[in-house]
């Protein structure tokens, strides 16, 4: 397993399907964390959860996609804890449905602002606190910033920005030892997951049950990820062994993006 002792972890997202179970594995790893998310409550919640794997947590109930909040955070957890190693975006929004002529103008400013202005923001002002030291940044993209769906524009767009956005950080910020990669996971076991799930069904008048078998049976591997295996993947990029990897996109999606429809 790895060692996160004395590393300053932040994470946007941090209560979500995903961030939580990646909040809880660096805490379990050692790291200090400073969490940040939009849900008062549900952030409480998991900065407890990490509290009693015996990490040091701050939290924050910030709109990531705002300028003042995300550098009083940064400033906040480099004063408290000493440093920032490691800083992984996990934040998404997924419900922007729309394509170039139906999409709303706010809808596609809200997506953009929450998807990947955030990531740079957290980025700018998170940066500077790990110059002293080196650091890591790890983006979650998805599957989704690789090929597109229907009615799915500005999701699509944002994940393939993002991707673009961590080459960018990995040229320029080697130079101070600090990496950037991404994570582009297929489906994941999540309640965004289950709620995608049943909207389909909804959508193409399938049962629940018809709609997950089908779903679930595009994937070569007949399933779909784990929370546990995202995190897995984070711990591994963000530590030591993983030092000489950055400007790099990891798909983790049961080989979803290796297979071409059927003929
Ligand atoms: N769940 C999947 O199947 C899946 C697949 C591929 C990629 N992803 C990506 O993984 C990431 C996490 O997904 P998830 O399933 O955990 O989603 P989630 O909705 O459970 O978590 C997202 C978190 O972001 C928070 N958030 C939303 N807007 C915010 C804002 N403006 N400021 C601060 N916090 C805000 C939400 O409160 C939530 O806790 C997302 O970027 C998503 O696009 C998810």
């Amino acid at each position: 397993m790895e060692n996160y002792a004395e590393k300053v972890v932040i994470l946007t997202g941090a209560c979500g399907g995903i961030g939580e179970v990646i909040a809880e594995a660096f805490a379990q790893a050692g790291a200090r964390l400073g969490l940040c998310d939009i849900r008062t409550e549900n952030l409480s919640r998991t900065a407890d959860k990490c509290r009693q794997h015996g990490a040091s947590v701050y939290s924050s109930d910030i709109d990531v996609s705002d300028e003042d909040p995300v550098r009083s955070f940064c400033e906040t957890v480099s004063k408290t804890f000493g440093r920032i190693d490691c800083l992984i975006n996990t934040v998404g929004i997924v419900d922007c449905p729309g394509d170039v002529q139906s999409l709303p103008l706010s809808m596609w400013n809200r997506t953009l602002a929450v998807n990947l202005t955030s990531a740079f923001l957290m980025a700018k002002y998170a940066v500077p606190h790990m110059k002293p030291h080196g650091g890591a940044i790890l983006n979650i993209a998805s599957v989704s910033g690789l090929a597109n769906q229907e009615q799915e524009m500005v999701y699509s767009v944002t994940k393939a920005a993002l991707l673009s956005l961590t080459r960018s950080e990995a040229i320029d910020l080697a130079k101070h030892g600090i990496r950037a990669n991404a994570i582009s996971p297929g489906s994941v076991e999540t309640p965004l997951l289950e709620a995608a799930v049943n909207q389909n069904a909804e959508r193409f008048g399938r049962t629940p049950e018809d709609q997950w078998h089908l779903w679930r049976s595009q994937y070569p591997t007949q399933r779909f990820t784990s929370p546990q295996e995202i995190a897995e993947l984070a711990l591994f990029l963000c530590s030591e062994r993983a030092a000489n990897i950055t400007g790099a996109n990891f798909t983790i999606d049961g080989g979803l993006m290796a297979l071409l429809p059927e003929r």
